[in-house]
């Protein structure tokens, strides 16, 4: 056999079933060198009227262990991609991190779902309103003072438009669709231009409800809302009302709940009160049906909106606002398994 024929039948058996082999294979038959790269240098020894014939025949070689080379490479490439080469089956699992809902929807969804559960709906809406259904509509005059009890954020080039300052925009919303009976709750963020603190926020929630209907009187509103306490915060919560003015509720209150993270003793929260206010609450004001083409004659109807931080932190003993939107999940965490 000629030394070409042995070196051809060298790369026909040769396996290659690894990188080492794969190098193993370059040493052999394409480094400098190699005894096919030898058989290349020995052309000029070949007689002359050889020497095409053996070009040709010693080339045809090299480039089929260049081809074998390639297709070796190849392989070891997609052996080393493959998913089973990836994995290691003798490693010790990662744990899969779930993710979990923020306290604050946590809060808002158990509102939402107390008040469905006595037949409210929920009703969603725009966070950017204009001045009709943020104010005018709501009774707020023109040059009412009331309009300044709220720092919003007005849209510069156009002073009609602006942050909602509450989700009472909503009821107004509700009214202008819908017929009575009505009865919504309308959960959202709602923005106001205050600073910073550990007790107010410049974006904060709120859950506005609304019951019309004939005959709604203010002592079923305080009955539902001592029910929703309870329910919220366990049956031993007490509840109050004190007289308060808002231009769209006439007559108009507020409702604190007993302090449940002091017991009534005195708090940061409550301010050493043993009540913290939650809600502003009241029967709507017949103003407010006419604008929103309601006949305040035969329909009468209660709202109140709800703030969630302040419930949020009543339920769950946090004391600082600014916590919630921080987005520390060390903070964050701990609210899943207190569901
Ligand atoms: N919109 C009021 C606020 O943001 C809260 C409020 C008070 C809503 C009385 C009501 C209500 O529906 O009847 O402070």
């Amino acid at each position: 056999m000629s030394k070409i024929e042995k070196i051809a039948q060298e790369i026909e058996n040769f396996t290659i079933q690894s990188e080492e082999e794969l190098e193993q294979f370059r040493l052999h038959f394409l480094s400098k060198k190699s005894e096919l790269q030898t058989l290349l240098g020995e052309i000029k020894n070949i007689a002359p009227e050889e020497r095409k014939e053996y070009g040709i025949l010693v080339n045809t070689l090299k480039k089929k262990a260049s081809e074998k080379f390639e297709e070796g490479k190849v392989k070891m490439a997609s052996l080393s991609h493959s998913p089973i080469s990836s994995i290691d089956v003798t490693r010790t699992a990662k744990g899969v991190e779930l993710g979990g809902l923020h306290p604050i929807s946590i809060v808002m969804q158990e509102v939402c779902s107390i008040f469905e559960s006595i037949g409210f709906s929920v009703v969603d809406g725009p966070e950017i309103d204009d001045d009709w259904h943020i104010f005018s509509a709501l009774n707020f005059g023109e040059e009412h003072p009331a309009r300044d009890m709220q720092d919003t954020f007005f849209i510069a080039t156009k002073p009609d438009i602006a942050l909602r300052t509450h989700t009472s925009s909503l009821q107004v919303r509700v009214m202008e669709k819908e017929k009575p009976p009505i009865r919504v709750i309308c959960p959202g963020r709602v923005y106001r231009n205050e600073a910073i603190t550990s007790r107010a926020h410049c974006m904060f929630h709120q859950v506005e409800g609304l019951y019309i209907a004939e005959n709604v009187s203010f002592a079923e509103m305080k009955q539902t809302l001592f029910y929703f306490a309870q329910k919220m915060f366990g049956e031993q919560t007490k509840i109050r009302l004190r007289p308060s003015y808002f231009p769209f509720t006439e007559p108009s209150a507020e409702m604190d709940v007993s302090c449940n993270i002091c017991n009534g003793k005195g708090c940061q929260l409550c301010k050493n009160s043993g009540w913290v206010e939650i809600m502003g609450c009241g029967m709507v004001d017949p103003n407010v049906l006419e604008n929103c083409n309601i006949d305040s004659n035969k329909y009468k109807g209660y709202a109140f909106g709800l703030g969630i931080e302040r419930m949020t932190q009543v339920k769950y003993k946090t004391n600082d606002i600014r916590l919630f939107f921080e987005n520390d999940v060390r903070f964050i965490q701990q609210f899943q398994s207190l569901k």
